[in-house]
């Protein structure tokens, strides 16, 4: 979207009108988790894939409800929440498609943590609240993801952060 809203992402001070944006895009990222963990999880084929597909269908359902929380924020807010996601990449293979899953998630992961502290920094300590619990569930999704393909769970703190949205 647009530059401002990259410049601010993992800015702390923020301001109510550049967080209603914020959380848009992070909606639109929502939006984009439900639908890939829904086609993900029904055309992933193989013995050794059976458990994590199972587990993106309780993804699928846990996104829907990150999208339901963000876009009551975002209403709290006085905003209107987007109607669009993000573009879901698809693939055939099974190692791709969890990848894709992994690096959303690690994208998701940064943009909450910088989202908590911009809720507290304007005072919204129960908008931060239902953030912290959405992040809860992101890193448990990461876990299964690193874990389904056989590597660590990436590091995401701000520190090695190189992209911004
Ligand atoms: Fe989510
Ligand atoms: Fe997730």
């Amino acid at each position: 979207m647009s530059n401002k809203q990259s410049v601010t992402d993992g800015a702390v001070g923020v301001s109510r009108a550049e967080l209603i944006d914020l959380l848009n895009e992070d909606l639109a990222g929502e939006y984009q988790a439900i639908v890939s963990y829904v086609i993900y999880s029904q055309v992933l084929k193989g013995a050794q894939y059976m458990a994590i597909a199972k587990e993106l269908e309780v993804h699928a359902a846990e996104e829907l409800s990150h999208a339901l929380i963000i876009a009551n924020q975002i209403d709290y807010l006085g905003g209107m929440p987007t109607a669009t996601p993000k573009p879901v990449k698809t693939s055939t293979d099974a190692t791709a498609m969890l990848r894709f899953d992994l690096e959303n998630e690690n994208d998701t992961i940064q943009r909450y943590r910088a989202r908590v502290r911009q809720c507290e920094a304007l005072g919204e300590y129960a908008m931060a609240e239902q953030i912290r619990n959405i992040l809860i569930q992101e890193q448990d999704h990461q876990i299964s993801l690193a874990t389904a393909l056989g590597i660590e769970v990436p590091n995401v703190s701000d520190s090695s952060r190189v992209r911004l949205s």
